[in-house]
């Protein structure tokens, strides 16, 4: 019978697209996918370590595996992802979990086949953590669990050091992969169907391989022959710039929506994280993008309860959110992580006062969105069908600004565009009826 694999994942896109590619590497090894723990031979966590309690969350399931091996000592249990690759904490899995057979890094994420090999062969654990990164490893054969959309990588690492962020500690420096790479991939990727391509990197922006840059390679990628919507993440304010936009501008392929995380609206915290950008810069961006493209939205993130953060720093930040009106926000409590230069700021802003601002901004962020929802009623949109909700019978998808609209169907329509007459708003999702033109 035929082995099976069940893979956990934590975190953000480029995790879920490294879940992809390890799943490519349990299939050349002969492993089929399994929905549930419990009917697997081997179990891999991809974890995630940029806020406290992602970490927890695999601790406490990672935990629990302690059974299930106790059932079946054949299980083999492997954990890679960020937080294997922090100080120290291969050390302190080891202790916690000795049950775990295998620990591998996002350094070396390509060896996990070989280490499952040599696991198979001995009794003794295989912990195998890259501390530099190496040259890119070119990876062509993702198991892909995302279609309509298909995740691409344009660059690894971070260089930006801001001061609460763990990324730079955990991911090594910038790499960009060449432009060649990159292009052959998303034409086999349109090739295969793909509808919706999202290029990859923690600062999209400081893309540059072989003399090309970010703007320069979003424009070869959107000029790729075939019918497919090009989302790109994350930029980052000190680096985004008008040239983007330009080639936002030259080619309807690409969505009109950047994802350009703020973090904060005043600029003595700006400062005190390290992001080497004002509010003011933030906001003449914005405008640029909207004289540019006036259609176009902005996504952020926002960490609130920053060490040092006063509730003028705090109200700042609402002001410029009230501002910016962004289609969404993913809003942040800030968690101390060791090694950051933050985590040693000793003006630690009080837990309770934290989760007050939070709550405060989650719903000022929701009566935007809500605004934003209500306008969408009567309005036609073009919506990329991504799946079908059993629970609601509706299929759903969305629309080029990232809004998830329902709709009904007779007909399968995973992975066409389709157009969708909204006629109603819940809070951030839409719904409406199929429109035949
Ligand atoms: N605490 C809270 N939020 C954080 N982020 C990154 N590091 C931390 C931290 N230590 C948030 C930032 C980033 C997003 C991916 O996660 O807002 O943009
Ligand atoms: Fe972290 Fe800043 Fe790099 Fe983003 S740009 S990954 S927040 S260090």
């Amino acid at each position: 019978m035929q082995e099976k694999y069940h893979i956990v994942t934590y975190g953000c896109q480029m995790n879920v697209h490294e879940s992809e590619k390890i799943a490519g590497i349990l299939r050349s090894l002969g492993y089929e996918e399994t929905p549930t723990k419990e009917n697997a031979d081997i179990i891999v966590f991809n974890t995630c370590c940029i806020r406290e309690n992602a970490e927890n969350h695999a601790f406490g399931n990672i935990g629990a595996l302690k059974k299930l091996k106790k059932e079946n000592p054949k299980l083999l249990i492997a954990v890679g992802g960020c937080m294997t690759q922090e100080k120290g904490k291969t050390d302190i899995l080891k202790k916690k979990f000795p049950f775990i057979d295998i620990m591998f890094g996002t350094l070396n994420l390509e060896e996990l086949g070989n280490l499952i090999l040599r696991k198979k062969a001995q009794k003794k654990k295989v912990i195998e953590i890259r501390e530099k990164e190496g040259e890119i490893i070119e990876f062509t054969d993702a198991y892909r669990t995302s279609y309509p959309n298909a995740w691409v990588n344009i660059m690894y690492g971070c260089n930006n050091f801001c001061s609460y962020c763990i990324v730079p500690y955990v991911r090594g420096r910038e790499r960009s992969r060449k432009p060649e790479n990159i292009i052959n991939e998303v034409k086999a990727l349109v090739k295969e169907g793909y509808k919706e391509i999202t290029l990859l990197g923690q600062n999209v922006n400081s893309y540059g391989a072989d003399g090309v840059d970010f703007a320069g390679l979003l424009d070869a990628v959107a000029s790729i022959e075939g019918e497919f919507r090009l989302r790109f993440m994350t930029s980052h304010p000190k680096d985004f710039n008008e040239e983007v936009v330009k080639v936002m501008q030259k080619h309807r392929k690409i969505c009109r929506l950047v994802h350009l995380p703020v973090q904060s609206g005043s600029n003595d915290i700006l400062k005190a994280m390290n992001r080497r950008y004002t509010r003011e810069k933030y906001l003449d961006e914005i405008k640029m993008l909207k004289s540019r493209l006036p259609e176009a939205e902005v996504t952020t993130d926002i960490i609130v309860g920053f060490p040092g953060e006063t509730e003028e720093d705090y109200l700042a930040t609402e002001a410029l959110v009230k501002e910016v009106d962004f289609a969404s926000a993913f809003t942040f409590v800030y968690s101390p992580r060791q090694g950051t230069k933050a985590a040693e700021m000793e003006n630690r802003v009080p837990e309770s006062v934290q989760k007050e601002r939070i709550m405060r901004l989650v719903e000022l962020v929701n009566s935007l969105t809500r605004k934003k929802s209500e306008k969408y009623v009567g309005k036609t949109v073009e919506i990329l069908c991504e799946d079908y909700d059993e629970k609601k019978n509706l299929y759903l998808g969305r629309d080029e600004f990232g809004r998830m609209g329902y709709f009904s169907s007779e007909n399968n329509l995973v992975g066409e565009l389709v157009k969708v007459k909204i006629t109603r708003a819940n809070g951030i999702s839409l719904f409406g009826e199929l429109v035949n033109d």
